[in-house]
């Protein structure tokens, strides 16, 4: 089957930007996909990083430092743009002002205002097509509590529970980097960097928050920089957000949500638990293989039953279904739904679960916004 090319440039060539690149490299790992990513250009300001990706990709045919010759080549399709978060606006904004259909990291602007400018520049352009990275959902289990909240499975939802918590900042000796900066990556500190993650599920299923009541803490205030001198370091640490929920079919329910940086004990884990009146569910990428559920009918037993998931992935692949399914293997599955969508559109996708679009990270810029003020002032604050 002759497979058609999405011919992708990179900006941004660090962690992320060789993820992506990485599960480009695998695509054969899919199953029955008639199209494929193609990694044509590389950007970055450091120019020790072209290395990895010419050794590996020969169809990388512009290494460049300026994101701007990428955006001006006709060999370029689509952009992957993982950047730290002070350059969202401006390099979004251009790429998509290019035509380039896009695929933007988290949080899709430092700040609302920020988000505010990307979304004005996509509804001038209707024919480039835009998402936001966030693989967590394609995780078996978090799809199989996508498909409850589909199916409405809950009965009366008593109480909604998500989270990423993660330890890399546990150790005070760690140097300060640019995810540790205000001016860099932003107010929201670790809100920025992790509540995409937390929110995109609870938003697809239609749970905006009406109010929040934030709690953030600044744990570890001085870092030392490379050369040892210390320095401050005012970026939030850790968030729970305290919210009030009321959608349009009249659920109304408590949520938290957590994102953590300083989480003992916890490496990158991502959580969603729910709990109703007919059946509850939860889900952890701690234990990836094991999702939790409980059915209960009146006067019957409140049994928690689990279940080992094996690979039941959104996107069929070479991997056995007894086999276990890790961030690597989501990564892979969010490329698919960015390239189906693109190429196939909403409704023609192989299956149904899209990526983050550009609304959902508007309704998570005014979570976290909120937030902000709710910390500041000591109040719960309405979500606008
Ligand atoms: N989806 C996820 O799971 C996930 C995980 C980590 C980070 N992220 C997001 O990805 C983005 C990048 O994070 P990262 O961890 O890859 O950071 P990183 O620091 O590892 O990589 C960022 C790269 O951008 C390059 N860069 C900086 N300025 C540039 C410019 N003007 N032009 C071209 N390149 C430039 C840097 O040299 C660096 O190589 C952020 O938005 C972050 O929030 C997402």
């Amino acid at each position: 089957m002759a497979k058609r090319s999405i011919r992708f440039g990179v900006i941004g060539l660090g962690l992320m930007g060789r993820e992506f690149a990485s599960a480009a490299a695998r695509w054969m790992h899919l199953l029955d996909l008639d199209f494929q990513p193609v990694i044509a250009g590389i950007c970055d300001t450091n120019p020790a990083l072209f290395g990895w990706f010419q050794a590996n990709f020969p169809t990388v045919n512009i290494s460049t430092t300026n994101y701007l010759d990428l955006l001006a080549s006709s060999d370029i399709d689509a952009i992957y743009c993982a950047v730290p978060h002070n350059l969202h606006a401006q390099m979004y904004t251009d790429i998509i002002q290019a035509g380039k259909h896009l695929l933007g990291e988290k949080p899709f602007g430092i700040d609302q205002a920020a988000n505010r400018s990307i979304l004005a520049v996509i509804e001038q352009h209707p024919n480039v097509f835009v998402r936001c990275s966030s693989e967590f959902p394609f995780f078996p289990g978090a799809q199989r509590v996508i498909e409850s909240i589909r199916e409405r499975q809950f009965g009366t939802i008593l109480e909604v529970e998500a989270g990423f918590l993660h330890s890399s900042d546990i150790d005070p000796n760690k140097p300060i980097n640019w995810k540790r900066m205000v001016e860099i990556n932003g107010e929201y500190g670790c809100m920025g960097d992790l509540g995409l993650h937390v929110a995109h599920v609870p938003l697809r299923a239609g749970w905006k928050p009406h109010n929040v009541r934030a709690i953030l803490s600044n744990i570890v205030t001085e870092r030392l920089t490379k050369d040892g001198k210390k320095v401050p370091c005012e970026t939030w640490d850790n968030a729970v957000l305290f919210c009030d929920v009321r959608t349009e079919q009249g659920d109304a329910f408590p949520m938290m949500l957590k994102t953590y940086r300083i989480a003992p004990g916890e490496t990158n884990t991502w959580y969603i638990n729910i709990y109703g009146t007919e059946q509850s569910i939860r889900f952890s990428t701690r234990h990836p293989k094991s999702l939790l559920t409980m059915r209960y009918t009146s006067g019957g037993r409140q049994t928690w039953n689990e279940e080992s998931l094996g690979y039941a992935s959104a996107y069929p692949t070479i991997t056995g279904g007894i086999f276990e399914f890790g961030f690597s293997d989501s990564i892979l599955q969010m490329w698919a739904a960015f390239c189906d969508e693109l190429l196939n559109g909403h409704t023609g996708m192989r299956q149904s679960f899209y990526c983050a679009t550009p609304h959902e990270t508007a309704q998570h810029h005014a979570l976290l916004t909120a937030a902000l003020e709710s910390q500041k002032s000591l109040r719960c604050v309405i979500v606008e």
